[in-house]
């Protein structure tokens, strides 16, 4: 993408242009996103709101697929038509890069402005900076390593939410002989990839996911325990249903809040679903970390303001961003979302005990050093790497792949990929 990006567009006139979009300007936005969901589509409609109670004019770009993969690709198609929208949802390496293209607007004016080195915890600046300037403006931060769980489905086989994946699987195996789904789960690749890498952090650790997911150890993605890995995942595929394939995840949330399934592995974006539909966590639903010493996946949502012309474009990224990372925003978003604000300042007195407890997890992993990029949502790997990750753990998802073969074919695919 480097290369590419990199042909088409020169940042110096356009960052200028940027800072100085004179007041009087109206601000406008093309939004491009892919929060289409009930509870996603509750949190951007907040921004939208606050956008054009400011006298901004919202253009809504959303692009369905939970994960990002379909609006990624129309971001590379608009750059490349050149015609980037004006801000759009993005994470992690992908942020480097565009910077790295000269296709970023510097937003160094408003982040001075509002402080975000003193109100942004460090490994949020690192996501979000490019040599040193915020090239983008975070708006959460999603945890990723949740079980959402039924407490009355799992009530009629006398369990609560496992702590381990021994637990997890006996179960499971008696959810299945009581004749109920133990996991909903949708069949999309970027699906099975977030299962997989919670399961890497439960069977491996967190030293076992850095160096396996992170810094590519091959001796780690060869390992027995990578083996351990994939037999975990064999299971599992032994306890969804068989109309698993294809399906979207909030479906599958839905399947455990109508009581059809025990329990689903995804982010706390899920917990957004849960609360648009009025439901409760503690009561209606359980909350808990899938099963590991205690380990944080994180992932962030960020808009990048991408070059464009005009001021009033201009003035509506300015807008833009400092809208996002406002106290009140931050809470409004992230309560509709499910995620916890990406500024650390933020009362917590609106927010559940799932939020409390992603809250605390977040600093204590941090402060022990167990806070880990998702792999699956790209903070930790992007473009190629997660792609090889993707496919392999998707591939021995929905097929008999012995364990066995898989690592062999995920080593082989990681050493392609890089
Ligand atoms: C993630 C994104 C989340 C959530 C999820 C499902 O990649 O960061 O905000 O929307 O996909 O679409």
């Amino acid at each position: 993408m480097k290369s590419f990006a990199k042909a088409l567009v020169s940042a110096a006139a356009i960052t200028a242009a940027f800072n100085a979009a004179p007041l009087q300007a109206d601000p406008k936005a093309e939004v491009l996103h892919y929060w289409t969901s009930g509870g996603e589509a509750k949190a951007v409609k907040a921004l939208q709101e606050a956008f054009s109670a400011r006298g901004g004019e919202w253009v809504d770009a959303p692009v369905a697929g939970g994960g990002g993969d379909a609006q990624a690709a129309v971001l590379r198609a608009r750059v490349l038509a050149g015609d980037p929208p004006a801000a759009v949802q993005i994470k992690g390496p992908n942020i480097q890069e565009w910077a790295e293209a000269g296709a970023l607007a510097d937003l160094s004016g408003v982040a001075s402005a509002q402080n975000w080195d003193g109100v942004l915890p460090e490994t949020i600046q690192n996501i979000v900076k490019y040599e040193g300037k915020y090239v983008a403006v975070p708006v959460n931060v999603h945890r990723v390593d949740w079980i959402w769980a039924n407490p009355e489905v799992l009530a009629k086989v006398g369990a609560g939410v496992p702590t381990t994946w021994d637990e997890f699987n006996a179960t499971a195996d008696k959810l299945l002989a009581a004749g109920i789904i133990p996991l909903a789960h949708g069949g999309q690749p970027w699906q099975d990839a977030t299962v997989f890498e919670t399961v890497v952090l439960g069977i491996g650790g967190v030293d076992f996911y850095r160096k396996a997911l992170v810094d590519l150890d091959m001796d780690a993605l060869g390992s027995d325990t990578m083996v351990s890995v994939f037999d975990q995942m064999r299971k599992m595929r032994g306890y969804v249903d068989p109309d698993f394939p294809g399906r979207d995840w909030n479906l599958a949330t839905a399947m455990v809040m109508r009581g059809e399934a025990a329990m689903q592995i995804m982010g706390d974006w899920a917990k957004g679903e849960f609360a648009a539909a009025g439901k409760v966590p503690g009561k209606d639903y359980i909350c808990a970390s899938t099963p590991s010493e205690n380990g944080y996946l994180l992932n962030s949502d960020s808009f990048a303001m991408f070059n464009v012309k005009g001021d009033d474009l201009v003035a509506g990224q300015n807008l833009l961003a400092e809208l996002i990372l406002g106290t009140e925003f931050q809470e409004t978003f992230n309560l509709f979302k499910g995620s916890i604000p990406a500024r650390t300042d933020v009362p917590r007195t609106e927010f559940d005990d799932c939020a409390i407890k992603s809250m605390d997890d977040m600093v204590s992993a941090a402060e022990g050093g167990t806070l880990l990029g998702s792999m699956a949502h790209e903070i930790a790997q992007a473009g190629a790497v997660r792609g090889a990750f993707i496919d392999i753990a998707t591939a021995h998802f929905n097929s008999d792949m012995s364990s066995q073969d898989a690592v062999e074919k995920l080593v082989k695919a990681i050493k392609l990929a890089q």
